[in-house]
């Protein structure tokens, strides 16, 4: 720490929610909250999504640097051959209750993946790398066999012919998807990847860096993740589209949430002061995917788009304008996936970014133990229970 910050008292060095604090020194993503501009180890994101695929960003975003093509043929090799998951696995999701909220089963069942594959050892590369692969080719298969379990039906066994997006579709349905459906799913991913030091990534580099083993770390970001205010926007903004129904009931609906304080799902965010870059791509690829469709889906995307005009005229003065999880609800409900595995596909694209900083803090690592302000009582007398009131 540095002089001039240690004269500071408490008080001065507050910051709620670590507002303009920074909790590592870190090369793994940029972000220009002005400009609207993200990169992944100096690519642009929005780059990366049309042109790469999710499994070659996340081997960029964990080796610092895009694969050579022998390099991509062992990683690709690697990450397909270790998607299933055991049996006893599909035995614990199915004794989970199908009411629960899938990021609740995702996250117990990847603290439970960590009871199969000790990785105490965290600092050993051999350890580091099969703990990355066999987290980010295992997340969609338990996601999936949740979605179908729940429902009752079998699960089905990821297939090793299909890319990551196309093979989640696939263990959803039972069917190839659309190469429209894969492109856009997989670009989702890539968006979805990384973004330096938000909650989930914070909270996954503090397990961290008390030497906790991956799954662990993974785990608890997935907890961070589920919350409304961060990755359970996307299920949340769907509730809202629906709530609002028709063109007609935009204003009314938004004015009245304005009006009474009420934040609006997949706006505002604490860096970007202008329109999320990844959004203006996810809006494009929903509107190429709705340009033939009919009904519901056209008619949320309208509701959309109005939602987006209205909120600008009112708020944009705060710097609020969409986030990433505005649009991507809209995309995945086309894609035929159900409004709660929104979050747990986001945690399926994050953990490339969360393992890209666990292994980041290692090289460095001091264990987070930040200070507080007490503002509780002191010196009180311990009362007997007959004089409590
Ligand atoms: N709808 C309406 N107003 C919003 C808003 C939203 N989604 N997000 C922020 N604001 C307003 C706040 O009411 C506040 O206004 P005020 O200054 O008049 O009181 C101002 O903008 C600053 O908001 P604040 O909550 O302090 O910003 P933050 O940086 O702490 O929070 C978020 C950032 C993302 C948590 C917040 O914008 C939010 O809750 N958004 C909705 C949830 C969401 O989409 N999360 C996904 C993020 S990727």
């Amino acid at each position: 720490m540095s002089e001039k910050l240690k004269a500071l008292t408490l008080e001065e060095k507050y910051a709620p929610g670590f507002e303009g604090v920074p909790a590592a020194r870190s090369a793994i993503c940029f972000i220009d909250g002005e400009a609207g501009r993200l990169e992944y180890r100096g690519i642009s994101a929005e780059d990366l999504a049309t042109r790469s695929s999710f499994e070659e960003t996340a081997y960029l975003l964990l080796f610092g640097k895009l694969p050579t093509r022998a390099e991509y043929s062992r990683w690709l090799h690697d990450l397909t051959t270790h998607r299933r998951i055991k049996y006893k696995l599909v035995d614990l999701i199915k004794c989970l209750p199908e009411t629960g909220h899938p990021m609740d089963a995702l996250q117990a069942v990847v603290a439970a993946l960590g009871m199969f594959y000790p990785a105490k050892n965290v600092t050993d590369p051999e350890v580091q790398y099969w703990s990355c692969v066999r987290l980010i080719a295992k997340l969609p298969t338990i996601v999936a066999a949740f979605h179908r379990l729940r429902g009752g039906d079998d699960f089905i066994p990821p297939r090793d012919d299909l890319g990551m997006a196309a093979n989640f579709l696939y263990m959803l349905s039972e069917r190839v998807p659309e190469i429209e459906h894969i492109r856009a799913l997989d670009a989702a991913l890539i968006l979805h990847a990384e973004h330096s030091m938000n909650a989930s990534t914070f909270n996954g580099r503090v397990t961290a860096s008390t030497l906790a083993d991956p799954y662990r770390v993974v785990s608890s970001a997935i907890g961070a993740l589920s919350g409304p205010l961060h990755g359970g926007a996307n299920q949340d903004v769907i509730a809202l589209l629906e709530e609002i129904g028709t063109l007609d009931r935009v204003k009314p609906v938004i004015e009245g949430k304005i009006e009474r304080k009420a934040k609006i799902a997949g706006f505002g965010h604490r860096v970007y002061k202008v329109k999320d870059p990844r959004s203006f791509v996810l809006q494009k690829l929903g509107m190429e995917l709705l340009g033939n469709a009919e009904g519901r889906h056209q008619n949320l995307y309208a509701v959309a788009a109005e939602v987006e005009k209205l909120m600008i005229e009112k708020v944009s003065h705060k710097g609020i304008y969409p986030n990433v999880d505005f649009y991507s609800g809209v995309l995945y409900m086309k894609l035929g996936v159900a409004a709660d595995l929104f979050t747990p596909i986001f945690a399926m694209a994050r953990v490339a970014g969360w393992l890209a900083h666990w292994l980041e803090q290692l090289k460095d690592n001091r264990i987070f133990r930040p200070e507080q302000i007490y503002v509780g009582e002191r010196r009180v007398e311990f009362t007997t229970m007959d004089k409590r009131r």
